[in-house]
């Protein structure tokens, strides 16, 4: 399937965004919540905003949106600390302003062909996977049944707890999930190389083939794959997908300056029917299909 994309541009928007908290997680992990009711009413899973971390930084840092509540107009995005500028961001307080730019970016397309959706996402790379969590409980009419598979080497931004729903397929004692996607009643596991209890013991990729392979035929024709983290798990990622022939999109990650399609400083090739062609992530994905970044037989 190739995603379709709804023309986007023109329609980013330029906010100041109230800070109405943040909670902090080991490994320098922070949930912040903004009032931003433009933003948060147009964003989608998989889209982005562009955030202004101290009015003294010049650069903006993208961050996906993990949630909405449109109702109270507010947005919540999950980050991890690299340098200055997410540094900066992590002693912002409640009734600060920050500029926001956004919703920025071509989100993630469900599927409704193929419902058994298996969401996968490694490290700060699980907020888009939460969003699309929600948006397909919020389409649940349509068949959608989500699995949320998460990764992470350093402890989860959240209090994982056991799962009482099963999944079959699923390894034996890997019974840890996501606590709100657990709540909802979306099934979530959990994996990890770092010893966690009630992890899986070893890659989220290898998690996601395992249960695959569980399938039937008939049920791997329903299957689509969503996925967002850092590349090298993106790369794995296309392969199981490309190995149990089912369709996948993935979100990437790529340095940006303006993020809003005008630098060029995002692109990336990507295949088209017509040839590689080079595309911004900002503008034109971030989300693309997998077959597309990473074409079969690539390394
Ligand atoms: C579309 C998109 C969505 C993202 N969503 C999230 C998210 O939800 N949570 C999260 O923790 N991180 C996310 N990131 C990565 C995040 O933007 C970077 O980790 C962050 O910009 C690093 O900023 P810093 O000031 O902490 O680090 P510094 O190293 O000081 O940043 C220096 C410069 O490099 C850029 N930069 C550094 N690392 C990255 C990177 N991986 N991707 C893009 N630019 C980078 C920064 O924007 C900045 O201009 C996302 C990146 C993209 C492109
Ligand atoms: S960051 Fe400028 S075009 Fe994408």
């Amino acid at each position: 399937m190739s995603v379709a994309h709804p023309a986007h541009r023109g329609s980013i928007l330029l906010e100041d965004a109230q800070v109405i908290g943040q909670s902090s997680w080991p490994g320098r992990q922070y949930v912040l919540t903004l009032r931003a009711p433009r933003i948060a009413a147009r964003a989608v899973a998989g889209s982005f905003v562009h955030l202004t971390c101290d009015e003294h930084l010049p650069m903006r840092r993208p961050l996906s949106v993990q949630r909405v509540d449109t109702r109270n107009g507010t947005l919540e995005i999950l980050y991890k600390v690299i340098g200055d500028g997410l540094d900066r961001l992590s002693r912002a307080a409640a009734g600060d302003s920050l500029s926001c730019l956004g919703p920025i970016g071509q989100g993630f397309t469900p599927n409704p062909a193929r419902p058994l959706a298996l969401l996968i996402g490694g490290g700060v790379g699980m907020p888009p996977m939460v969003f699309l969590a929600e948006t397909m409980l919020a389409r649940a009419a349509e068949g959608f049944r989500p699995l949320a598979l998460f990764g992470s080497e350093i402890p989860f931004p959240f209090q994982p707890k056991p799962s009482t729903l099963l999944v079959p397929g699923i390894p034996d004692g890997a019974i840890a999930a996501h606590p709100l996607l657990e709540d909802w009643g979306v099934a979530s596991r959990l994996a990890t190389q770092a010893g966690f209890a009630g992890c899986f013991a070893g890659y989220v990729t290898d998690l996601a083939a395992a249960w695959l392979a569980s399938l039937d035929s008939a049920t791997l024709a329903r299957v689509s794959v969503y996925a967002c983290g850092p590349t090298p798990m993106l790369a794995a990622t296309a392969r199981v997908a490309q190995r149990f022939a089912v369709p996948c999109q993935v979100s990437l990650e790529e340095f940006m300056a303006c993020a809003v399609g005008g630098c060029a400083g995002c692109a990336v090739e990507v295949q088209t029917p017509d040839g590689p062609a080079m595309k911004r992530v900002c503008v034109d994905g971030p989300v693309f299909d997998a077959s597309a970044v990473f074409p079969p037989g690539a390394p």
